[in-house]
């Protein structure tokens, strides 16, 4: 309970008074606040530092190359830094940002690029992007949106957006191409999909048919993810709710039954859960599914370093064989254990997201620049010689030693704290924030860099993904920042659902 502490001592006659106050909240929890604040504010000006450097000398550009100051557009020139940047713009109550991102979307012709489209990247950042810039807008930010016609128009983009991709999922199964031609209505050719990137697009279609009322985009993005509800053949199953990773779009059956959470199978475990956030009514299969997944993880892919028998990993499984490494990437898995756990109520998935964040700090605070890298492993067979010593100190070693701005480990923090209330998870991410704007700010902005476990990260690369301002500025201001009605909440309270690029749409319902 809080009380503002000089209105309810004069309410009750007592200033002036030696009396003990029960209300007034300890010294040390109003330094906390302030420091929290603090810290808040201090992610705010990375923030705005990356933006004013990107606005200098990238706009209307996909991204900043953050050590040449020059620009790339990877994401084929639709400004993908500016409309990734929105719902966190709108969450730090930057009006001017918003007010700038809102035009450049009503300038933004989406039928028009000179390179390949990917249905999955376009979908989370562009599409999630203006969905949820939308849902803040019309919603619990209200106050930010000036000119309701370009709120109105993020709707309008992301149906334009929609109708240009659509023609994907013109398969025999239903299951999507993922790499397009829009001029051309083409394809890349491919004979199978991947499990993430089919199964990382029903949210964001279903939001656009439950916003527009044009039911189309959700049955596309349904019938692809059927198939990966009740796979075939039972290959494609090794263990209950764990499934393989290549999705043949002829007939929608798997070819294979390599199962893991780590990149190109990571968001569709994610999105499991996190459909039944966003409608339980509809979506309760895709919760069972969840559940069976997450049993089988606890099961079959939990693992512990021979060194290190207090950390637990997610090794990956095919065809009998376990294969002991894992990647940045993967971390978001203990986020959606503890996502989970209390929206199911299951303290075991708590506990287990909690085992799983454990070890995804201990790849930071190991690395002599307190970043995690990219990927590692804890085979004991094959250490290399370099790094017998931290596979002894620290329960793994280095495969990939760079750090691109990857958000994961930040993103599983937020969910831990959010659902536990320890302050201890809001340390460690801090810790973070602190390592990733020592080491890899640039005059500009933010650079990825060649090796977190070198002095200042060995070097840089020339490169600020979009995702540096969807995610890793989101996570680390949301989990020091004061409730809202967007932030993750315990039980079954949550108003938003965050895609897999962290940008909050609302939940149905609500
Ligand atoms: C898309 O197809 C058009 C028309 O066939 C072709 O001119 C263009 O080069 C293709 N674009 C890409 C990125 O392959
Ligand atoms: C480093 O990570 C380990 C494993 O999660 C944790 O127990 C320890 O408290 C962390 N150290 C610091 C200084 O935060
Ligand atoms: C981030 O880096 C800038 C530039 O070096 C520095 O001024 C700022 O204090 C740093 N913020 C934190 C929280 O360390």
């Amino acid at each position: 309970m809080r009380v503002p502490v000089s209105l309810s001592l004069a309410a009750l006659g007592l200033v002036g008074s030696t009396v003990a106050f029960p209300f007034v909240e300890p010294e040390a929890v109003l330094q906390r606040k302030s420091e929290t604040q603090a810290k808040a504010d201090a992610v705010k000006e990375a923030f705005q530092h990356a933006w004013d450097g990107y606005m200098k000398y990238a706009y209307p550009h996909d991204e900043l190359h953050p050590v040449s100051n020059g620009y790339g557009d990877s994401r084929n020139g639709w400004g993908a830094s500016a409309v990734d940047a929105l719902s966190t713009a709108i969450i730090m109550g930057k009006a001017d940002v918003v007010s700038t991102i809102l035009d450049h979307v009503s300038q933004i012709d989406y039928s028009q690029t000179s390179s390949e489209v990917s249905l999955f990247e376009t979908t989370i950042r562009y599409l999630a992007g203006m969905l949820s810039g939308y849902d803040l807008l019309k919603g619990p930010a209200a106050n930010l949106a000036q000119d309701s016609d370009l709120v109105d128009n993020l709707l309008i983009q992301s149906k334009n957006l929609g109708d240009v991709l659509k023609f994907a999922f013109d398969t025999g199964s239903g299951v999507p191409y993922n790499n397009l031609n829009i001029t051309s209505q083409g394809n890349d050719g491919a004979t199978t999909n991947g499990l993430a990137v089919t199964g990382t697009l029903v949210l964001e279609w279903t939001r656009l048919s439950d916003l527009t009322g044009d039911s189309e985009y959700a049955e596309l993005s349904q019938k692809a993810e059927s198939h990966l509800l009740d796979p075939q053949p039972s290959s494609g199953e090794p263990f209950p709710g764990l499934v393989g990773s290549n999705i043949r779009l002829d007939n929608g059956e798997f070819t294979d039954g390599h199962v893991s959470w780590d990149g190109g199978d990571d968001s569709f475990y994610e999105y499991l859960i996190k459909m039944y956030v966003y409608d339980p009514k509809r979506f309760d299969t895709y919760k069972d599914r969840w559940v069976l997944a997450a049993e089988s993880t606890i099961n079959h892919l939990q693992s512990h370093p021979a060194t290190r028998s207090d950390l637990t990993f997610l090794s990956s499984y095919n065809n009998g064989k376990y294969y002991l490494n894992s990647q940045h990437l993967t971390c978001f898995d203990g986020g959606s254990f503890l996502l989970g756990g209390t929206v199911l109520g299951r303290q075991d998935f708590i506990d287990f997201g909690l085992q799983l964040v454990n070890g995804c700090e201990a790849t930071y605070n190991s690395t002599l620049t307190k970043i995690g890298p990219e990927s590692w492993s804890w085979d004991p067979n094959n250490v290399p010689s370099s790094q017998k010593d931290l596979y002894e100190k620290a329960g793994f070693y280095i495969t990939s030693s760079a750090y691109i701005l990857r958000p994961e480990v930040v993103e599983s923090f937020y969910y831990a704290y959010r659902v536990t209330g320890s302050e201890v998870y809001r340390d460690w991410a801090w810790n973070a924030f602190v390592a990733i704007n020592a080491t890899c700010r640039t005059d500009s902005g933010f650079a990825g860099v060649s090796n977190v476990n070198a002095k200042n990260g060995g070097s840089k690369y020339d490169n600020q993904e979009s995702f540096l301002f969807a995610e890793v500025m989101k996570y680390s201001y949301l989990i020091h920042a004061e409730d809202a009605e967007w932030q993750v909440k315990t039980g079954d309270k949550n108003s938003f659902v965050f895609n897999t690029e962290a940008h909050p749409v609302r939940v149905m319902h609500t």
